[in-house]
């Protein structure tokens, strides 16, 4: 029934070809602006957009084959016109899915719907449109690039420095802070843009991220190669699903604080809760002890997936640390069978130590012993019952695959190990490949099964 069945297999193949790949770049992050609620948004920069048409030029960005003497590639726009989801995203809109959803809730056809638009184009405030800017480019460059009007001449400026260029208004997409906060805005939502219950009751899919293989799947239009690196800021897969996992807990405790969540209303906002506990037949009988959680049956528990892999990503950077994380994600659980005020005063201290998280995370190194450390943590997290719920078992499946991905990258396997994990894996991508079908015990029998092969 879900959207997720499609998503996936998409990233089991991509697996075996990521796997492939053997180059990476580690070298620390430079420091952010570290206040998410500053973030401002391309869509928002108060800039004129001049649209993918001034973008689109042979000699700029839609070249039709790739450069190779080049930083750029320069045929960005191809890559997103033809193979990048984004771009078809407005026009979309008017397919019967989508307009049986705003039908169902009484609202106008999804093209006119603000709450559609904010992210499902690139819904720019009139006064910033310029001539060439148009709807149906859905979500184009400036969405995520940011608005061009100041930075459009000098980016071609050899000159013009890319600091220079973002203080014009280039969104720090090469950031991995910044941008994970970009990509969550519309793949998560925030207090402005958020896919309530309402709209999931009335069709829309349950939506999924983690940062470093949706860019992957993306696919990528930019190389991270060494010139990237000495330009910008050097991306490791590792570090991306890190931070990536950071900004998801922020954004969910950030919607917890919001009123979004509990307003004055009998039931919280249902959509930030585990799908699962309430979508199954009751014949089922299938619960386990979400041990994490400490709840009883027949509770709901918020969709921690993200906060349990974040808790990994602390322990190992400082064990008191990932300690106390833990202790509040716990006792953020058992608030929840309480009272929302309590839930509230712990989302609060635990948001506010989010930038001391998040800085912790980009100043770390990750090594071949804190991947190996941090995927053995999280295989026997698994094995012990951590992940019975689906949506947890989804991100452990993407944390495993991109950690054993960047592990591979430092040389750690051999032909025929690396052949042997790329079946585990794929056999772990289609046990969360349909979130309805979603068996625990198989599951954890597979992570028993990769932990032999990958721990010895
Ligand atoms: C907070 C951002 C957000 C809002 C608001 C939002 N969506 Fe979505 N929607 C998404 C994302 C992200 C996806 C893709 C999920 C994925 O593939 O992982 C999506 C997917 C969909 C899909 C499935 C697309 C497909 O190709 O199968 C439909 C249909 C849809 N949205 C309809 C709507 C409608 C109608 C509205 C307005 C009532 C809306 N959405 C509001 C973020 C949003
Ligand atoms: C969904 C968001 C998104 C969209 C849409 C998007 N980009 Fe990007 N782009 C990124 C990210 C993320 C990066 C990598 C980080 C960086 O280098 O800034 C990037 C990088 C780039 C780079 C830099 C490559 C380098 O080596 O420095 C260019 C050039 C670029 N994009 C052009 C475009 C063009 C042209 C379009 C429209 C046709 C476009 N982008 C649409 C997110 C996006
Ligand atoms: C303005 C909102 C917006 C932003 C910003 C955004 N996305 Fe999306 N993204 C969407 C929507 C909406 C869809 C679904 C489009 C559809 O199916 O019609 C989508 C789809 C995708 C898909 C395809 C998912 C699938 O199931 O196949 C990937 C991958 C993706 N986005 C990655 C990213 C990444 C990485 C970033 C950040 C660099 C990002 N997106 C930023 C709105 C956004
Ligand atoms: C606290 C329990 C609870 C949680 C958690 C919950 N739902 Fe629901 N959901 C319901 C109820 C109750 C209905 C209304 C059922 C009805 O009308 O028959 C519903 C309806 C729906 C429907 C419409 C089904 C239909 O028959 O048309 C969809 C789709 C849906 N939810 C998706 C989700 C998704 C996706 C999530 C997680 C992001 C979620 N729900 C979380 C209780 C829940």
């Amino acid at each position: 029934m879900f959207y997720q069945s499609k998503n996936i297999s998409v990233k089991q193949t991509k697996v075996a070809t990521l796997l492939m790949a053997l180059f990476v770049f580690i070298s620390p992050m430079s420091a952010v602006a570290l206040d998410g609620s500053a973030e401002i948004f391309p869509v928002l920069n108060k800039q004129i957009h001049k649209g993918v048409a001034s973008c689109a030029a042979s000699m700029c960005h839609g070249s039709v084959k790739e450069y190779k003497q080049t930083n750029i590639q320069h045929n960005e726009y191809i890559t997103w016109d033809k193979q990048d989801v984004h771009s078809r995203a407005y026009n979309k809109l008017f397919n019967k899915d989508f307009i049986a959803i705003t039908k169902k809730l009484g609202l106008k056809a999804p093209h006119e719907e603000p709450v559609c638009l904010a992210c499902h184009a690139s819904n720019v405030p009139e006064k910033f449109r310029g001539s060439k800017f148009q709807m149906s480019d859905g979500i184009g460059c400036e969405t995520c690039h940011g608005g061009s009007e100041n930075w459009l001449k000098s980016h071609t400026n050899k000159k013009a420095t890319h600091a220079q260029n973002l203080d014009k208004g280039l969104y720090p997409t090469d950031n991995i802070v910044s941008r994970a906060r970009l990509c969550m805005s519309c793949h998560y939502g925030n207090k402005d843009q958020f896919v309530t219950h309402d709209i999931m009751g009335a069709g829309h899919p349950r939506i999924s991220f983690e940062l470093d293989t949706f860019t992957e799947l993306q696919p990528k239009h930019f190389t991270q190669d060494k010139d990237y690196a000495d330009r910008k800021v050097a991306y490791t897969t590792v570090k991306a699903w890190a931070i990536g996992q950071a900004i998801a807990t922020e954004s969910v405790l950030a919607m917890v604080l919001s009123n979004k969540f509990h307003a004055q209303t009998l039931f919280p906002e249902l959509s930030m809760f585990d799908c699962h506990s309430c979508h199954h037949p009751m014949s089922d009988k299938s619960w386990q002890p979400k041990k994490g959680t400490g709840l009883k049956p027949g509770s709901v528990p918020l969709n921690d997936s993200s906060l349990l892999m974040l808790r990994h990503v602390l322990a190992q950077i400082n064990k008191g640390d990932g300690w106390r994380f833990k202790k509040k994600v716990l006792a953020l659980h058992s608030a929840s069978a309480k009272d929302i005020d309590a839930v509230r005063q712990l989302a609060n201290e635990m948001h506010v130590a989010m930038p001391d998280i998040i800085s912790s995370i980009e100043k770390h190194v990750f090594t071949a012993t804190d991947i190996k450390s941090m995927t053995s943590s999280i295989l026997n997290e698994g094995i012990w019952g951590g992940y019975n719920d689906y949506v947890a078992a989804e991100q452990c499946v993407m944390a495993i695959s991109v950690l054993t991905i960047s592990w591979d990258n430092m040389k750690a396997f051999d032909q025929s190990l690396r052949e042997q994990i790329k079946t585990e894996l794929n056999s772990m991508y289609s046990l969360v490949a349909d979130d309805e079908a979603y068996d625990q015990l198989a599951f954890r029998q597979s992570l028993i099964s990769l932990r032999d092969k990958l721990i010895r």
